[in-house]
Order: structure tokens, then C-alpha cells, then sequence
């Protein structure tokens, strides 16, 4: 344990961790190379009340400890094909001529050079100082395109009630529409890791129910982890859930789910109580052993120190640079939300204009003939066509003889 001034500080120690976690001590000579900066070790700080908190937060945030590092590691569909009018074979939806596209997770991915993404990948990551990303799919389309792009996780999140389904705001979706999207992001993903985010009310009433849920993310939809929302209070619902072998993403500072409780959506962590809050719940949640922590709306550096506080990695949204990772919401980020965004968005690309001027241009071609054109049309074979336009001529002549 060490101090500064009146305020005890203590190391994380392999007793503070859940069972079954591998933990790696950096030797002392490594610690510079294995942190951010080189500066700082993993430390928590036990906060005595925001008092404590004023005198300690300069001295506590820049303070380098000789002590050692402990760090964690984690550990048919058959596309529809049907035969054209000449006989041969037609996928209309396959992305690789109709054959069969394994989306199972496999640690080596047959015929591709990217690697399955794991919870280790991602505590990994963060002791190179590799920037971890993350983006939300709730559809087979695109999970596809953010997998192929090269992103770590997916996130079926539940803000899949918000820009999938219309709703204000979080809590309406169900378990079961959860489920429902996530088997189809399954469907799409090989690399990239795919976490279910668990909805409002599938763990709030009871921790076994809780865990219950977690499971039918991966047994019936696929998932390799669930998000759950809240910090200290959810410490002993994350151990069950990882006693029952699901790993768990933890995610404080602005949880929708909580909309209500803090009276609309603020930057959470912007005073001492706050800010003693958040520390104390990543803490919480880092000891319990999640394999990473979403920042949602909470200032930079808040975001900063927390992420040097914790061995998970931090992903921020609306958290600032200097989490270990980002995550962002995919129709925030390709405008189609309906709605201005929040500050920390940006819009890489504008699928609301590319889609608005492609329907706009399907219904003026079809309203002036033009779509579909000859080219675009089946044909019958030759002889069949022959023999058709026969059979039609000889009508057309028995009916003029009458
Ligand atoms: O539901 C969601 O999309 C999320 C992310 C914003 C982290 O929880």
C-alpha cells in the first residue's frame, strides 16, 4: 500500500481478482514500455470523501509508484437461389456466388488474413497501447461492413430501440429483439467480437434472472459477452455472470438505461462527488473483472484517469481521447438518426443523402418507364421463344378467321 498524504492508496492484487484470471507481472524494467506515457502503474485509490479527493487528485493523477505492475489478461444459411428462365443458377442476395459463408467464430479464419478478436485481443491491445474499435451493428448488412472493415467488436446495442426500431429512447426493447438482431450480426461476423448489450429489465429485478438472460445471449443468439450498464451496484451480478463463463462489458458515466434516475441525458462525472463515483465504480468493476469498461458522457479527463486507473481497457464514447479505445453508435456515424448529433459525433459519411437520392431515382425511372430496361429483363431461351411466338401467331390467326 502506499500513501500521499493522508489518502491511502493500494495496488491491485491477484487476491482482488475473480478466479481463473491469468495474471501477468511486467518486470520492472518492461513498466515504462507497458504503460501509457510510461509513467503511471496500476493503482487504485481508496477516495475518503471529496475532501480527500481535492488533495489527492493533482499529486494522485502524475505520481509514479515503485511498485509492481499487475495487469489482466483474459483470458444453411443456404443464400436463396432459384433457376433463371435460361436454366441456369442465380443468388440474388450472395456476396460469394451462393455457396455457404461461415460466420463461426474460429481463432484462425480459413482463407482470410484477420484474426479472431478475443477477450485477451482486446486486453492485449491496451498493453501495447493499440487503439481498440468498436462500433454498434443490428443487422446482418452491415455487421458484414464493419467486420470486413476491420473492427475489433460489435456492439448490438440497445440503442437498436432508438435508430432501428423509433422509440424516444432505450428501455422498450425487449430480450427477445435483442436476441433477434444479434443473431443476425452472429450470421455476418467472423473476426471482429460481437457483444450483446443486455436491455432494461433483464437484470434489474433479480441477479439470477440476470444471468439467465446472459446466457440466451450466447446460447441462442451467438454472442461472445454481454454489456450491462451501472458500476458498483452490478459488482455481483458481473462475478455470477462470469462465474457462469459469459465475459462481461461493463459501462458507467451516462447509462441511457438510467435516463429517468438522472433526470435526462448529462455529462455524468463533471464535480468531486462525481467524479469520486465514477473512480469508485471502475474500480469496482475492473476488480470483478470485466473485460473492458465503456466511458458514455463523462469529461476527458475523468475518461483519462480512469483509464490509467483500470486494467481493463476503457472504450469512451463521448469520453474523450484518451480512453483505450472508441465506440460509436453506426447510424450516428453515418447520418441516420434524424436528428442533430451530440457533440462527441462525427459523421464519416452521409448513408442519408446516398439513400434519399437512390430511391428518388428509382421512383423517377420507374414512373417515367425507364427501370427496368431490356437488359434488365429475363429472357426465354431461343427455341422456346420460337416456338411461343408460333403458337401466338396461329392464335391471332383463328381468331381473325371467326
Ligand atoms: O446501446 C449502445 O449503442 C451503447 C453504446 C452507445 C455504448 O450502449
Amino acid at each position: 500500500m502506499g500513501w500521499i498524504g493522508e489518502v491511502p492508496l493500494f495496488v491491485t492484487t491477484n487476491k482482488d481478482r475473480p478466479e481463473g484470471c491469468k495474471i501477468a507481472v511486467i518486470p520492472e524494467h518492461k513498466k515504462a514500455k507497458a504503460h501509457r506515457g510510461g509513467a503511471d502503474t496500476r493503482r487504485s485509490a481508496e477516495l475518503g470523501g471529496s475532501k480527500n479527493l481535492r488533495n489527492f487528485w493533482p499529486t494522485a493523477i502524475f505520481q509514479v509508484y515503485n511498485t509492481p505492475v499487475r495487469i489482466l489478461m483474459w483470458t444453411n444459411r443456404r443464400y436463396r437461389e432459384f433457376p433463371n428462365c435460361t436454366g441456369g443458377k442465380m443468388s440474388i442476395t450472395s456476396f460469394n456466388g451462393g455457396q455457404r459463408d461461415s460466420a463461426r467464430p474460429n481463432s484462425v479464419l480459413p482463407g482470410s488474413s484477420q484474426q479472431k478478436i478475443t477477450t485477451t485481443t482486446i486486453q492485449e491491445k491496451k498493453l501495447r497501447h493499440e487503439p481498440i474499435t468498436c462500433l454498434t451493428a443490428y443487422d446482418y448488412a452491415t455487421a458484414r461492413l464493419v467486420d470486413q472493415a476491420g473492427i475489433d467488436m460489435i456492439l448490438v446495442g440497445d440503442s437498436l430501440a432508438q435508430v432501428v426500431l423509433g422509440y424516444d429512447n432505450t428501455l422498450p426493447v425487449t430480450m427477445d429483439e435483442m436476441l433477434h438482431h444479434t443473431r443476425a450480426v452472429r450470421r455476418a461476423v467472423r473476426s471482429a467480437m460481437v457483444i450483446a448489450d443486455m436491455p432494461f429489465g433483464a437484470y434489474h429485478e433479480d441477479e439470477k434472472e440476470g444471468v439467465h438472460n446472459a446466457l440466451r445471449f450466447v446460447k441462442e443468439s451467438g454472442a461472445e459477452a454481454v454489456k450491462l450498464e451501472g458500476g458498483a451496484q452490478r459488482v455481483s451480478l458481473v462475478k455470477r455472470v462470469l462465474d457462469a463463463e459469459v465475459p462481461v462489458m461493463g459501462h458507467i458515466g451516462l447509462t441511457p438505461q438510467s435516463l429517468h434516475k438522472m433526470g435526462g441525458y448529462k455529462v455524468q462525472g463533471k464535480d468531486f462527488s462525481g467524479i469520486e463515483r465514477l473512480v469508485k465504480d471502475a474500480v469496482a468493476l475492473d476488480k470483478a473483472g470485466v473485460f473492458s469498461i465503456v466511458l458514455e458522457g463523462v469529461p476527458r479527463e475523468v475518461a483519462a484517469m480512469i483509464t490509467r486507473e483500470v486494467s481493463a481497457p476503457t472504450i469512451g464514447i463521448g469520453a474523450g481521447p484518451d480512453c483505450d479505445g472508441q465506440v460509436l453508435v453506426f447510424h450516428d456515424l453515418v447520418n441516420l438518426t434524424f436528428h442533430e448529433p451530440a457533440k462527441f459525433v462525427r459523421r464519416y459519411g452521409d448513408a442519408a443523402a446516398l439513400f434519399t437520392n437512390a430511391v428518388q431515382q428509382f421512383k423517377a425511372d420507374v414512373e417515367s418507364g425507364g427501370y427496368p430496361s431490356d437488359a434488365e429483363s429475363y429472357h426465354l431461351p431461343k427455341d422456346t421463344k420460337a416456338e411461343l411466338e408460333a403458337i401466338l401467331r396461329r392464335k391471332e390467326m383463328k381468331a381473325y378467321s371467326r
